[in-house]
């Protein structure tokens, strides 16, 4: 990414104070979706890393990592597998707990869309503690596929989710914007 490409997308994120919860500084990327040249550019970025890692598969991670990763797939000629909240996908299903601030969380994959050979870039908007991420990437291998990257717009240095993520990329790139 240029200087100005990463200024122009960090320019359309706006803070939000105190949502969802007292204390709290939402990054709502709404603002970004609404400029066609900003989104081309994150969807252009995201793209680019799709093709030097050779994936063959996108995951996008609800709810807004959906809105990123379904465009990049379709420019990118791979198809696009959605990481949801559990009980949400119909079918049979690989499902994984992690870890919150306060109690723990679950998400799902569809069992038959991951598979050994598969070469899995995961996208999402915001890296905060890295739990989300680190679900998705032991989903993925469970499902004995291989995951070649992490891209997300954001990472949110001071909760140090690159290290919590460090161990289950397994030497895979987590590239932010
Ligand atoms: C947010 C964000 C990431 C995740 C990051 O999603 O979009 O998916 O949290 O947090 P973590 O690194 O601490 O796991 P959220 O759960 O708010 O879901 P939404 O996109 O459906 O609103």
């Amino acid at each position: 990414t240029t200087t100005a490409t990463r200024e122009l997308l960090l320019s359309r994120i706006r803070d939000v104070h105190d949502h969802p919860e007292p204390g709290i500084v939402f990054k709502d990327i709404t603002p970004l979706l609404a400029d066609p040249a900003a989104f081309a550019a994150l969807t252009g970025t995201f793209a680019e890393m799709c093709a030097r890692l050779g994936a063959t598969k996108i995951v996008g991670l609800e709810a807004r990592g959906f809105i990123l990763a379904a465009p990049v797939a379709v420019s990118a000629g791979v198809g696009f597998i959605p990481v949801r909240k559990a009980g949400k996908l119909p079918g049979a299903t690989l499902r994984q707990a992690y870890e919150l601030e306060y109690g723990t969380a679950e998400i799902e994959v569809h069992a038959e869309d991951l598979a050994p050979g598969d070469r899995v870039l995961v996208i999402d908007d915001v890296l905060a503690t890295g739990g989300t991420a680190e679900a998705s990437l032991e989903l993925i291998r469970r499902a004995g596929a291989e995951v070649v990257g992490v891209a997300v717009l954001m990472e949110l240095g001071f909760l140090q989710g690159r290290a919590r993520l460090e161990p289950a990329l397994g030497g895979a790139p987590l590239e932010a914007v």
